[in-house]
């Protein structure tokens, strides 16, 4: 049980939901610390095969750090950055996948939150920026860096220094929203494509987040890690099964082994 977060595990999907719909669901350091917790959970859990995470009401998906607890030395001010770019890692290199089903407000933290997960889905309403120059601030969980790789150097740059907002339709435009639905829909749709996912062999699904991830990490080299890859699944029964699968002209059933 959380404070701050709603959990609900149905078809092997994990949804978590930030609760703090009165506060625009701001990143409080309690619910980083529960976030941080939730995702080990799901981690942990054989049960859980992907995540989403969104916001409760129809109004946020997270409007940011919570501004009233930024206070402190440059030390805590670091401290800060530092637990929310370490929950935010661990999203970003889950092995199961994590989506943002963005259903409003999505700035500051909870833009840069929404951008560590592996891709995102917008409502009509969402709207994503990161702010913090307008507070004397800026980004602190990696928002500097997703953002320039998500839509590019050029944009994110205007974004990060007019500290403007943009809506569903020019995220999705930038490649910052894979997709856009009505609100309503929201969740249905990035359940559908979870369930789509869901069907697909584990193994294999966590090495793409891993050879994907490695574009943007320099100690890494990305084409060696999808090559040892690509070699490991020989391993795997589920290659196995997929070849047999697709010789025999019927649906693969993957064990994740
Ligand atoms: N931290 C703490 N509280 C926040 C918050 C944040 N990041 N964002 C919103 N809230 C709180 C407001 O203080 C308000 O609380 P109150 O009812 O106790 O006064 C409540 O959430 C509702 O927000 P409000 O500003 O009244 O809603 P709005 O519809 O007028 O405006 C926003 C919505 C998103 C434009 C506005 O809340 C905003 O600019 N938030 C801050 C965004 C930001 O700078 N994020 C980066 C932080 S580093």
């Amino acid at each position: 049980m959380y404070q701050t977060l709603l959990t609900a595990l149905e078809n092997n999907i994990l949804v978590i939901t930030i609760n703090r719909p009165d506060k625009l669901n701001a990143i409080n350091n309690l619910l980083m610390t529960e976030l941080g917790l939730a995702i080990d959970e799901a981690l942990a859990n054989a049960e859980v095969r992907s995540v989403i995470l969104t916001g409760a009401g129809v109004k946020a998906f997270a409007a940011g750090a919570d501004i009233s607890e930024l206070n402190g030395s440059r030390e805590e001010g670091m401290a800060i950055a530092k637990k929310g770019l370490d929950v935010f890692f661990k999203i970003e290199r889950s092995p199961k996948p994590i989506v943002a089903a963005v259903n409003g407000f999505a700035l500051g933290g909870g833009c840069e939150l929404a951008m560590a997960c592996h891709f995102r889905v917008a409502s009509e309403n969402a709207r994503f920026g990161q702010p913090e120059v307008n507070l004397g601030l800026v980004p602190g969980y990696g928002g500097t860096q997703r953002l320039t790789q998500l839509i590019g150097k050029g944009r994110a740059m205007e974004l990060l220094m007019t500290g403007a907002v943009i809506d569903a339709a020019t995220a999705l435009q930038y490649g910052l929203a894979n997709h856009v639905y009505p609100q309503d829909e929201l969740l249905d749709k990035t359940k559908e494509l979870l369930q789509l996912i869901n069907t697909k062999a584990p193994l294999a699904v966590a090495w793409v987040i891993a050879a994907a991830n490695a574009v943007h990490d320099e100690q890494k080299n990305g084409y060696e890690i999808e090559a040892k890859a690509f070699g490991d699944c020989f391993a795997t029964a589920d290659m196995q099964e997929g070849k047999s699968a697709f010789l025999e002209k019927r649906k693969p059933v993957f064990t994740g082994k």
